[in-house]
């Protein structure tokens, strides 16, 4: 079978990044996990690996990468939230995802009812209890049970495709 002339192939072997890109064509919400460490100190990460998992118990999961600052005390962590960012929240998904020497500083936050940092303005908010963790290659798979969710009705998602921050342009 031919191929366009702009289609790509990865195989095993091949170059991650032309995976990467690959993956980089399944468009994505953009959320901040945060959760109190040992110390009680807020941490928290960028991440799109956010999946629904099931309703009956209503079940979310995220990947961590297993090198991420906070990756151990998100799998430690009792409970941990997961803020569904906005168009207006582009600059935390910023800080959250580079070598910013004081996350929460920049970021308006307050602690959740279980505890773990909620960012103010989120389209959405899952507060959640530690259900599992399982290993994925470089990544934990971190699974949390929905004890409480929130959400704002009028507000658009930010999005993130082919590396890019996007947004919705249909009505
Ligand atoms: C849009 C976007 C999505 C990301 N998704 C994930 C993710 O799902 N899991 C993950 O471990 N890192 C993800 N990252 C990368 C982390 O946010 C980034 O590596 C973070 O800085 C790691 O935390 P650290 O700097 O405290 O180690 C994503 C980054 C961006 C910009």
């Amino acid at each position: 079978m031919s191929t366009l002339p702009d289609s790509r192939e990865y195989r095993t072997g091949s170059d991650p990044r032309t995976l990467r890109d690959a993956l980089g064509c399944f468009a994505t919400g953009v959320t901040v996990v945060t959760c109190l460490d040992a110390d009680g100190n807020p941490c928290g990460l960028t991440a799109n690996s956010f999946t629904s998992v099931s309703l009956d118990p209503p079940l979310l999961l995220v990947c961590i990468h297993k090198n991420a600052t906070c990756a151990v005390p998100l799998i430690e962590a009792g409970h941990f939230a997961v803020n569904v960012l906005q168009t207006g929240q582009q600059p935390a998904s910023i800080t959250f995802s580079t070598r910013v020497e004081d996350r929460f500083g920049q970021t308006p936050w307050s602690a959740g009812e279980m505890g773990a940092p909620v960012l103010a303005g989120s389209l959405s908010i899952f507060e959640c209890a530690r259900n599992a963790v399982h290993e994925g290659g470089d990544h934990w798979i971190l699974v949390g049970e929905v004890k409480k969710a929130t959400f704002e009705a009028g507000l658009d998602p930010l999005l993130y495709f082919r590396g890019s921050y996007r947004r919705l342009h249909f009505d």
